[in-house]
């Protein structure tokens, strides 16, 4: 059976694109069938973190019943399916529409999709979040994002639909909440911490996910781990020798 996993926040730039990027690969790279959906269709850049630039059918062109969905679906070579959104300004004006049937029944053969949604709370992010049958939130570790990603987990509930978890990104030493605090706040588990590193934008620049090009870097073990506990799997963290040091400075 196929996994919808739409991938939600309160704010924007929490790192759900990176973290769908990411995450793609990492189930794939765990033998898992995976296809990404861009369905940010306002502010489309999924594509890009797999370098894909150009493109002549995206998921706006399913939306207006212009495409196909396996016309509009790109393979990349860590085995992740790609869906992009059109990067033109032209195709801003498109009418969200849940496409998740034609999803199903074109991407069976699929263990995973994963849903970029886009931010706000808007139709663009309740189309998107119909089309999931589960959720995972991100947020930073600081009150007013916190606050905003809380309304939609509220939303998500009263959609019904089943909340995996909260990832916490971009991290800093000196951020005050503590991962028990997040927890309680939002009566659900934190399954990842990912630390704020320069890491991450060098690969978004390189067009490749940090798990592909670094995969033993924390932030690869720590989106690993996250992988892992979707699959109701243990994951042992391999982390390299400047982590170890880190991680023993940190305690
Ligand atoms: N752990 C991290 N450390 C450092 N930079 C990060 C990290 N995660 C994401 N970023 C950077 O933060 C920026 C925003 O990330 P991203 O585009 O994934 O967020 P988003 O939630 O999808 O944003 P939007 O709401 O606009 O779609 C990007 O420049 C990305 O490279
Ligand atoms: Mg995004």
């Amino acid at each position: 059976m196929t996994r919808i996993i739409g991938v939600v926040s309160g704010k924007g730039g929490v790192g759900k694109t990176t973290l769908v990027s990411n995450l793609g690969v990492s189930l794939a790279q765990e033998g898992k069938k995976v296809a990404v959906v861009d369905a940010n269709l306002s502010g489309a850049n999924l594509g890009l973190h797999f370098g894909l630039i150009s493109y002549p059918t995206s998921i706006h062109d399913v939306m207006r019943g212009n495409a196909a969905i396996g016309d509009s679906v790109y393979k990349h070579p860590s085995g992740v399916d790609i869906m992009p959104a059109s990067l033109s300004i032209e195709d801003l004006d498109v009418e969200p529409r849940n496409i998740k049937q034609e999803i199903l029944d074109n991407l069976s053969d699929k263990d995973f999709v994963l849903i970029d949604c886009a931010t706000g709370l808007d139709r663009e992010t309740m189309t998107a979040l119909d089309m999931c049958d589960e959720v995972l939130l991100v947020t930073h570790p600081e009150l007013p994002t916190i606050s905003d990603a809380l309304r939609t987990k509220t939303i998500a509930k009263k959609y019904d639909k089943n909340i995996i978890g909260i990832v916490l990104n971009r991290v800093n030493k000196s951020d005050e909440l503590k991962k028990e605090n997040i927890s309680a706040f939002f009566d659900l588990p934190v399954i990842g911490i990912i630390q704020e590193d320069h890491a991450v934008r060098k690969s978004v620049e390189a067009k490749n996910p940090i798990v592909i090009e670094n995969p033993n870097h924390r932030i690869s073990q720590e989106v690993k781990g996250v992988a892992n506990y979707i699959l109701g799997k243990e994951y042992t963290y391999k982390q390299g020798i400047l982590d170890r040091i880190r991680s023993f400075f940190r305690k």
